[in-house]
């Protein structure tokens, strides 16, 4: 049966991630999907925050898919996916993926996911929270990487609850997909996308940075690096930078 979402929007929230992990947690039935106008406490990914001013889309969907939390962990690339065929529909210019699960538009970052799990109990995980931020309206100055936002890369002003019915439409058949054949019949298309293959990246791990050649994902999403000595370093969780063009 079909998945259907129930959408609550409220005004001003701490972080919805945060707040559908508790419903979670309480035993709410999954397809649950959280929607803040703005955060006070927004959350990125490696303890980030995430700015959240009103005018972007800040929401979070909650999950029960049957899957081992390493197949589980694959989600986020299924709502990147969705996330860049959204905004491919919306704009002409080049909407690319970056690892592990961010949106680019023209290079510059649009989207983020945060995906949190909990509770594995035989063997699979109890809930998923699939936390998603597109910059509609405005975009921090101040990252790692360059940003935008719909509007400055020359999209429409699309307000966030339009924004939110849109993406949930894109989302879906790709989610009954992967529910179906798990990440497997989705990584061609995440790599169809992805800026770099190929192509030399800097891999940063906390403190260590590793220079290399953007070799590939496998199909847990583990990054692929071929090393300077033409090593194949195995990369599950960091952050990935290009070289300037
Ligand atoms: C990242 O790229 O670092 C991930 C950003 C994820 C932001 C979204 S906004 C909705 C949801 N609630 C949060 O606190 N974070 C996610």
């Amino acid at each position: 049966m079909p998945l259907i979402f129930r959408v609550e929007t409220v005004e001003e929230i701490g972080s919805t991630n945060d707040a559908l992990k508790l419903r979670a947690s309480d035993g709410v039935e999954e397809g649950l999907v959280l929607r803040a106008e703005r955060q006070s406490a927004g959350r990125g990914r490696r303890g980030r925050s995430w700015t959240s001013e009103p005018g972007n889309l800040y929401v979070s969907l909650l999950l029960r898919p049957a899957k081992a939390p390493g197949e589980a962990a694959t989600l986020g690339f299924v709502a990147a996916i969705a996330t860049g065929n959204l905004l491919r529909a919306l704009m002409d210019v080049p909407v690319t993926l970056k690892w592990p699960n961010d949106v680019l538009v023209d290079g510059a970052k649009i989207s983020g996911i945060l995906l949190e799990s909990g509770g594995v109990a035989g063997g699979k995980v109890d809930w998923l929270v699939l936390g998603i931020g597109i910059n509609l309206r405005h975009h921090p100055e101040d990252a790692l990487y360059p940003t935008t936002d719909l509007v400055a890369a020359g999209g429409p002003a699309l307000p966030p609850a339009q924004t939110l019915d849109l993406l949930l439409a894109e989302f879906q058949p790709l989610y009954e997909r992967w529910l179906a054949g798990g990440f497997a019949v989705l990584r061609e298309e995440w790599l169809r996308h992805a800026r770099g293959l190929g192509s030399p990246i800097l891999a940063r791990l906390g403190t260590e940075e590793v220079p290399g050649i953007f070799a590939g994902i496998e199909g847990d999403g583990t990054l692929l690096l071929t090393t300077e000595g033409g090593g194949t370093r195995r990369i599950a969780a960091g952050d990935i930078f290009f070289a300037p063009v």
